[in-house]
């Protein structure tokens, strides 16, 4: 009898004893061995693993996963990692804020571009890739001197000179051969909106590592940016609506925090528009990646 409470009482302490951690040490742990690059510093996931805060796996079966671990996470031995050293991985885990609860992917609302081969001088005048509420998008060949008519401020994103962006004010147009032959025509309707707060807990999308600035006036701010392969841009919460100009061939693969996730392909030309209070991490998973980026005040 004394002999199974001792044995009772040994497993309820293998099972439920959360040893004492310094959630300090641990941050500074899950960084410096790299737990980070694929569970998020947040370890809330990201592009490669799964979400681990704040609600890791009881202590025991964190340690012998940490130690021998399944599918693509390496495995961390005593000498890299002591069980103190997990102890406080695992503090700093249970002390991370919650992520916010649903999060949009990438593009609910994708807008697939008009086939380029039909943009003919004949189909230009036809319909806009996207209208709504913020905007009015067309894709513009100088084959087209007369349409589209833009009636506000507009933005024109050259497709053919990647990079080029001009801006107009209240319904005049840019020349589209000077901007190469072929541009996205973004017309702006008079709805701002104040970008929202974030409390999110991750940066905003822009600016962020490797982005231009191509300009910015009191209704937008334009980004130039390249996705590197193998290179996931940091988890970053949008908090303006957006028109993406995709100018390369390729799939981005976007992640939320809870770790679900979604690829999107895209062609030279292909403009999506974006809403905002979204929280996401992106990486190239095919061809190249290059966008010109114009987010609405
Ligand atoms: C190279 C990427 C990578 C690194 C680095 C990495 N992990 Fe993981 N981790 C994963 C993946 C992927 C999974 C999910 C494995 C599966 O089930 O296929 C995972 C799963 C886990 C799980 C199990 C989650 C569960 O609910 O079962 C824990 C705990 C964990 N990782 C902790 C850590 C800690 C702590 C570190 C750093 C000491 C770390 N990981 C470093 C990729 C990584």
């Amino acid at each position: 009898m004394r002999y199974l409470l001792i044995l009772a009482a040994a497993v309820l302490l293998q099972t439920s004893a959360t040893p004492a951690g310094d959630a300090d040490n641990g941050k500074t742990l899950f960084v410096k061995v790299g737990c980070y690059q694929c569970h998020n510093y947040e370890g809330h996931g990201g592009a490669a693993g799964a979400r681990i805060a704040p609600n890791p796996p009881p202590f025991r079966g964190f340690v012998s996963y940490v130690r021998s671990p399944k599918g693509d996470m390496p495995p961390y031995r005593e000498k890299t990692l002591s069980e103190q050293d997990l102890a406080d991985i695992y503090a700093y885990l249970r002390s991370r804020p919650r992520p916010p609860a649903a999060v949009p992917l990438l593009t609910s609302d994708p807008v697939p571009v008009r086939n380029p081969a039909a943009a003919s001088s004949a189909d230009v005048s036809g319909k806009p890739l996207i209208d709504n509420e913020r905007v009015t998008v067309w894709d513009v060949t100088a084959a087209d001197p007369n349409g589209p008519r833009v009636e506000g401020d507009s933005v024109w994103v050259s497709v053919s000179r990647p990079g080029e962006v001009v801006v107009k004010s209240k319904g005049a147009r840019a020349d589209i051969a000077a901007l190469g032959g072929r541009a996205i025509a973004i017309d702006l309707k008079n709805a701002s909106k104040p970008p929202l707060e974030n409390k999110s807990g991750y940066p905003n999308a822009f600016p962020r590592p490797g982005v231009r600035k191509v300009l910015e006036n009191e209704r937008i701010i334009v980004w130039d940016y390249s996705w590197t392969p193998n290179q996931p841009t940091p988890m970053h919460f949008h908090d303006k609506d957006v028109v993406v100009v995709y100018l390369a061939d390729g799939a981005l693969k976007s992640t939320t925090p809870d770790g679900q996730s979604t690829t999107n392909e895209f062609s030279v030309g292909t403009t999506r528009f974006n809403l905002r209070d979204r929280v996401h991490t992106e990486v190239l998973a095919k061809g190249s990646g290059r966008a010109v980026i114009t987010e609405l005040k």
